[in-house]
């Protein structure tokens, strides 16, 4: 069986996956990345949300800016604590006195089989292999929520987590490490409905309730984006594949990202000429990414709201 690490930036769908993730996947420990918010609030979250789990769960602070420019944060739907609307105490646990990157590297050297979950942006991933390739190499895979095979959310061409850290994309789609991406062309199809926050809200249990008002700051701020009747629940689906993997289809295919262009800086360029000529020959680069096409989204949802009802 595989040991996890899930790679975040709460993040209310990260909050959502983290809880999801730990009630299926033997989580090995978590890495947090600035994002959302600063990686002082991306940690100080994860934490809370550990503690008020009661998860034992090792939890090592990243990456404070990007490899290169300056940083993106995304407090217009997060707010500013990046988990607004929930009222989580400070949790108790401190983070591990070794950085991500290190975390990251000591866990590919001692772990047989070791899949990397990545829900904000790739900079500690980039990192660690940046420093110590022949150790990340070990990896088995990394699933990422990150890109599109078509539209952006920040530009007209790039999603947040890639936008927000082109050049660390850029090494890890490159490293020769497994890679999953599920992105916006498949999350942001399906999501949470007002009635289900309202659902959440009036559990009476704590973490649920409080899950709930978070979720209704994060449907209120989509709201005023998106004309859309759900809030996408982006992050859950790079879970998705290792617990319940009928629920998203992947392709096969070789994916790129755009460091350079005035118009697609943050855009993860997916070759798809073998799938639309069912040949292996149109794309003249090797495949190394499974991309998500297809899911079954109100299963997924179902799924998500069941998990954070199990705890108290
Ligand atoms: C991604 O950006 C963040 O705001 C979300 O947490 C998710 O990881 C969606 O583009
Ligand atoms: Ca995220």
């Amino acid at each position: 069986m595989a040991s996890y690490i899930i790679d975040c930036d709460p993040g209310h769908d990260d909050a959502v996956a983290l809880l999801f993730a730990a009630k299926f996947l033997p989580i090995y420990g978590i890495t947090t990345v600035f994002g959302n918010t600063s990686i002082t609030n991306t940690t100080r979250n994860t934490i809370a949300l550990v503690d008020a789990a009661g998860l034992k769960i090792p939890v090592a602070k990243g990456a404070a800016k990007p490899l290169k420019g300056s940083i993106i944060k995304a407090e217009h739907v997060h707010g500013k604590s990046g988990l607004d609307g929930a009222n989580l105490p400070d949790g108790k646990s401190q983070p591990r006195k070794e950085d991500a990157t290190n975390f990251l590297i000591e866990a590919a050297s001692n772990l047989q089989d070791l899949v990397l979950i990545a829900m904000g942006p790739l900079t500690n991933i980039a990192m660690a292999i940046k420093k110590a390739p022949n150790i990340m190499s070990r990896i088995r895979e990394i699933s990422i929520m990150g890109g599109s095979t078509s539209f952006g959310n920040v530009t007209a061409t790039a999603e947040f987590n890639i936008f927000a850290d082109p050049e660390a994309a850029q090494i890890v789609f490159n490293s020769g490490i497994p890679m999953r991406m599920a992105g916006l062309n498949v999350t942001s199809t399906f999501g949470i409905t007002a009635p289900q926050v309202t659902m959440l809200c009036e559990n009476t249990n704590f973490l649920p309730h409080n899950i709930g008002l978070s979720l209704n700051h994060y449907f209120t701020q989509q709201s005023k984006i998106y004309n859309r009747p759900y809030a996408p629940l982006h992050d859950i689906c790079a879970v998705i594949p290792h617990t319940h993997s009928e629920l998203i289809q992947y392709q096969r295919m070789y994916v790129d990202v755009e460091c350079e262009g005035i118009f697609t800086r943050g855009q993860t360029v997916c070759d798809q000429r073998d799938i639309v000529t069912a040949t292996s020959q149109a794309s003249e680069k090797k495949a190394n990414c499974d991309v998500a096409l297809s899911s079954k989204g109100d299963t997924i949802v179902e799924l998500a709201l069941h998990s954070l009802l199990t705890y108290q």
